[in-house]
């Protein structure tokens, strides 16, 4: 593994303690209030397990898979598994690992805001604003990054990695 890793990027506990500190703002946002956590299969599991076991507040889970077209169709987006639960009425917080153009993250806040949650908004492991092709509001992020391949804690390469605890910089 370590020979495809070209640098660590960021440990295992910076993450976490950047973690902590975005479930700060977090509580502060959402004080007093229940908040159901959405996470995006897949790559955000890891990210939304070690929010949500940081978090204070209530929380609830559910879970969304979406297809994508590959990059010759950016922006054509597909729910293929829906949430177990409506949420309207509910404060709902979009968890992904990473927003890259933004295609995906818009069509899902299009979505769900078509179901009437009391309010959304999106919080993300990983921002890499120099791909973004359509504006997204991210009202949470713990890094920023530049146009690198990462994987880790979520992030793959043909599937694999997503379990390493750190997240670094793949080999070209
Ligand atoms: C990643 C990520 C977002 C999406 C962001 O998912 O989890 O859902 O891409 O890209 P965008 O901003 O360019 O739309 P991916 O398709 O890699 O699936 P995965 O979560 O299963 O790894």
């Amino acid at each position: 593994m370590s020979g495809e890793i070209e640098r660590v990027l960021f440990t295992e506990e910076q993450i976490h303690q950047r973690i902590r500190e975005v479930a700060a703002a977090i509580e502060q946002r959402y004080e007093g209030r229940e908040l159901k956590l959405i996470g995006i299969l897949k790559g955000s599991v890891f990210f939304l397990t070690a929010l949500a076991r940081v978090l204070t507040l209530p929380v609830k889970l559910d879970f969304l898979a979406i297809s994508s077209f590959g990059s010759k169709n950016p922006g054509v987006v597909r729910i293929a598994k829906d949430l177990d639960e409506p949420i309207e009425g509910e404060d709902v917080l979009l968890v992904e690992d990473i927003v890259d153009t933004g295609f995906t993250t818009r069509y899902l806040l299009q979505n769900l805001a078509g179901r009437n949650p009391n309010s959304i908004a999106i919080c993300t492991l990983l921002d890499r604003t120099t791909k973004r092709m359509v504006p997204v509001p991210v009202e949470f992020r713990c890094f920023e990054i530049d146009d690198r391949f990462v994987i880790g804690f979520g992030l793959d390469y043909k599937q694999l990695h997503r379990n390493l605890g750190y997240l670094a910089v793949m080999k070209p």
